[in-house]
């Protein structure tokens, strides 16, 4: 099923055509709904390259319109662009057509991909923290609409569980560890232990020695060592796989950097060998001397000590998922600050020959109320834990003031669905790139482009059927009739969900998809307002059903590709 736009375009290239124009047409959503629905700049595009007036040009191009029954003839306004209006009955067809649809329009890419996605990848023996959430639901998104889209993923957690922290680690473990506290909290323990060690090698040269020998006594795979780096290791799973069963999220691997540890002395190797790392300062380095801006940043593969970092390991990581995995394509969602490294990353990726398309999807920070990272009272960085306990709690408050019949059992169920949406919904909303401040008052509002806002839109959808006879799925009307205006915006607005979801990859924006569901839940409301549904005469009311069902369809998909679930009632 093709797109409006992509209809629209075709007849605009076939029209450009027999007008003597010869070019692609490219047609775009209207920047102002009042000249239509959809425009064209390519007047304009024409004019300037044979200097000749865009208004001119415009008319001529509309003058030799190929007539068409999907749009009104076509408008010029301003300095030349064409405007293209639907006909409410080919919006009416569509909706028809979509109803039928189970993919609500969208198609999938031309050229599936086979992509790694590598999202989220905390830290052993740390907690995950607030600022960890973006990665984990941004590259979740990214996954689910990828996956929507026919192409092949992979999810890989690329937990951060080797490095030096263990050397600090593994002596607390030995000096400072509180076996019962390990049972009752097993990661702050961790983080005590972790953070005191620090302390005490701060004023104290001889522990910062005997961290040193711990970790060259792990690396050399010795017993005691390595069997409390997997319990630390194998505590801290625990703990993600019970942030991830809250969230939703799953993964099809984890290999942790741990993983890639026998690989690194070949790479180093191999790399030596090939000519593109050399000896500086006794240590192993990538320079990239024709690069500008990287002139004085080279990339260490192997630090003095012989010790291999975590550059090495990436180096790794591109060959176990281009080579063993057989993908062509390379995701990897961090923090802003991570740019310089992946960079290099890919730069040495090229130059060993990968052809395959890596990116570095980057995102802002969660900031506190002042502005600043958000982080406790005391000034730690706020637990994971506790933000999903947190909104889940805060939601269940919510649902008890506004609908305090909800059975006990559904209760818990719809506080989790609405608490996490809402943390999920308040990131995703944002452009990823946009540091911005956490507010449980506007995330979980009702009102404004929130998730619960969504999910209640879905939710009087899916209680006007429970008032209706007939359920959503016998809603498939052969005559939709859209007469009223409220009624044709909804209906346009819903024939646009095929349009937006492919655009979303470009740019890895799922902030766009958020602002579509947005917008379509406020014509939603608008049509409720002005629409009766179920005290209309028979036509009507079979065709707005239709509508309805359809609307929630849209929703229901959308927020999924977000990772955001809807609960029936609220
Ligand atoms: N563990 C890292 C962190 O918390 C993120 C890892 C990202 N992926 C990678 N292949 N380096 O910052």
């Amino acid at each position: 099923m093709e797109t409006f736009q992509a209809l629209l375009a075709q007849n605009l290239t076939a029209t450009l055509s027999a007008a003597g124009l010869p070019r692609a047409g490219d047609v775009t959503p209207a920047t102002d709904p009042r000249f239509g629905d959809y425009q064209t700049n390519a007047a304009l595009i024409l004019a300037k390259e044979r200097g000749e007036n865009p208004r001119t040009v415009a008319k001529r191009v509309c003058d030799a319109w190929v007539p068409y029954d999907l749009c009104e003839p076509p408008a010029i306004a301003g300095a030349g662009f064409i405007n293209f209006t639907l006909r409410a009955e080919a919006v009416a067809q569509r909706i028809a057509d979509l109803s039928q649809h189970e993919r609500l329009g969208v198609g999938r890419a031309d050229s599936p991909k086979k992509i790694v996605i590598d999202f989220g990848s905390p830290n052993v023996a740390k907690p995950m923290h607030v600022g960890h959430i973006r990665s984990t639901v941004l590259g979740d998104a990214l996954a689910r609409i990828a996956e929507f889209l026919g192409h092949a993923v992979i999810r890989d957690n690329h937990i951060g569980d080797w490095g030096t922290q263990f050397g600090m680690v593994i002596w607390g473990w030995k000096h400072l560890l509180k076996r019962e506290a390990l049972t009752n909290d097993p990661i702050a323990e961790l983080v005590r232990i972790y953070k005191e060690t620090n302390e005490c090698g701060a004023s104290d040269p001889a522990v910062r020695e005997a961290c040193r020998e711990e970790l060259v006594k792990l690396q050399a795979g010795d017993a005691e060592n390595s069997a409390i780096w997997q319990e630390c290791v194998a505590l801290s799973l625990g703990e993600f796989a019970r942030a991830y069963q809250v969230l939703g999220i799953r993964y099809d691997i984890q290999r942790g950097e741990s993983f890639y540890n026998d690989r690194l002395p070949g790479v180093v190797e191999r790399l030596v060998r090939a000519g593109l790392a050399e000896e500086s300062e006794g240590a192993i380095c990538i320079f990239f001397r024709e690069i500008t801006d990287l002139v004085d940043k080279p990339c260490i593969i192997r630090k003095r000590d012989g010790g291999y970092n975590y550059a090495t390991t990436d180096i790794a990581t591109v060959d176990y998922r281009i080579q063993d995995l057989k993908r062509d394509t390379v995701w990897i969602v961090t923090g802003a600050p991570q740019q310089l490294h992946f960079r290099q990353i890919f730069e040495i990726a090229r130059r060993e020959g990968y052809t395959a398309d890596f990116r570095h999807v980057t995102h802002g920070s969660i900031l506190g109320d002042d502005r600043k990272l958000m982080k406790t009272r005391s000034g730690e960085n706020v637990a994971l834990q506790d933000v999903l306990n947190e909104a889940i709690t805060r939601a269940r408050k919510i649902i008890e003031e506004k609908n305090p019949e909800l059975e006990e059992a559904q209760k818990a169920d719809v506080a989790r669905m609405i608490g996490i949406g809402a943390v999920k919904y308040a990131d995703l909303s944002q452009y990823r790139m946009t540091d911005y401040v956490f507010s449980w008052e506007r995330m979980l509002s009702l009102q404004g482009n929130t998730g619960p806002y969504l999910q209640n839109a879905y939710v009087r959808i899916q209680s006007i059927f429970r008032k209706a006879a007939e359920g959503p799925a016998s809603a498939h009307p052969n005559a939709i009739t859209l007469s009223e205006p409220a009624e044709l915006i909804l209906a346009k607005r819903v024939c646009q969900f095929a349009e937006v979801v492919p655009t979303i990859l470009n740019d890895f924006r799922p902030n766009i998809l958020a602002n579509y569901l947005f917008e379509l839940a406020n014509s939603f409301h608008a049509f409720y307002e002005t629409c009766p549904v179920l005290k209309s005469d028979e036509l009507a009311r079979s065709s707005r059903l239709a509508l309805c069902a359809l609307t929630a369809r849209v929703l229901q998909r959308g927020l999924y590709l977000l990772g955001i679930e809807v609960p029936e009632k609220m």
